[in-house]
């Protein structure tokens, strides 16, 4: 039995990972109508798009991802592949048609976060990963990864909008020194939920990067460890 080095990474997204995050989307957010147009989003210079990947080939031996035994993950393994001249036409059709291949992509996707910048500030439009995925860190490694990116953007401040009742996501925010500021009344269009505001102090003082950084290191060991001891791999 083997380990792998990461269970996941967080990279930009790209045009072949639509698909997937429209996936995600839906499972995290069952009532946004319409769904995002993460096409145009990668057109707008002003914002960042994160997504939460890990190969495919990357299977449990015998534990799967909900934590139930037998055999590979259904989620992320491939269907059994086709044969014969039903590949090869496959095939042919997939190199005549390159956004087809999104729908064959390597990378199973487990989550994604949306960055805006907006003047001064960066506004996290949303973050979501698959419910089978939750409570594995995937989540707070997107944060990480948007603090940093605001870092390099020279931002000072990261905001956002959450549900009243999303109690989830605002114990990640907390956890990252988001604090509530204030509400939107009757924000959320589908049961007219209030927001709250929640804000970052500035981030590039001394007082929140040691912070920051005592939690990314927590993090990552705790990854680690999640790796030793829950996601065997075979080669
Ligand atoms: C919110 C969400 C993105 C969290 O993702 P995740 O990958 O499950 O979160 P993580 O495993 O990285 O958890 C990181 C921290 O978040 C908090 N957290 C996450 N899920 C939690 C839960 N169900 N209950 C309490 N705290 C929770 C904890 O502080 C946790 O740190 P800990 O593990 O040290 O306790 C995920 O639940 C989700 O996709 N929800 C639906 C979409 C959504 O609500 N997005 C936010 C909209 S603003």
């Amino acid at each position: 039995m083997e380990f792998v080095a990461q269970p996941f990474q967080i990279r930009a997204i790209r045009r072949e990972d639509i698909r997937q995050v429209l996936e995600v989307e839906r499972d995290a957010f069952p009532t946004l109508w319409p769904p995002t147009s993460f096409k145009k989003e990668m057109q707008n210079r002003l914002a960042r798009y994160l997504v939460a990947v890990r190969p495919r080939t990357l299977m449990t031996e015998g534990v799967s991802d909900s934590g139930e035994t037998g055999g590979p993950d259904p989620l992320t393994s491939d269907p059994a592949p086709p044969y014969g001249a039903w590949r090869r036409w496959l095939e042919s059709l997939r190199r005549l048609l390159p956004s087809m291949s999104g729908s064959q992509s390597r990378e199973f996707l487990l989550g994604y976060l949306g960055l805006w910048k907006v003047v001064d500030d960066s506004h996290i439009i949303s973050v979501g990963v698959r419910t089978p995925h939750r409570r594995l860190g995937v989540g707070e490694s997107l944060v990480i990864r948007a603090i940093e990116t605001s870092l390099e953007w020279r931002i000072r401040f990261i905001t956002l909008e959450v549900r009243v009742s999303n109690l989830a996501a605002q114990a990640l925010y907390e956890k990252y020194g988001f604090k509530k500021m204030g509400v939107r009344k009757r924000y959320y269009r589908d049961n007219n939920e209030d927001a709250l505001i929640m804000t970052t102090d500035p981030i590039a003082t001394e007082e929140f990067q040691r912070e920051f950084q005592h939690l990314k290191g927590v993090h990552a060991e705790k990854l680690a460890r999640h790796l030793v001891l829950d996601i065997p791999v075979t080669s």
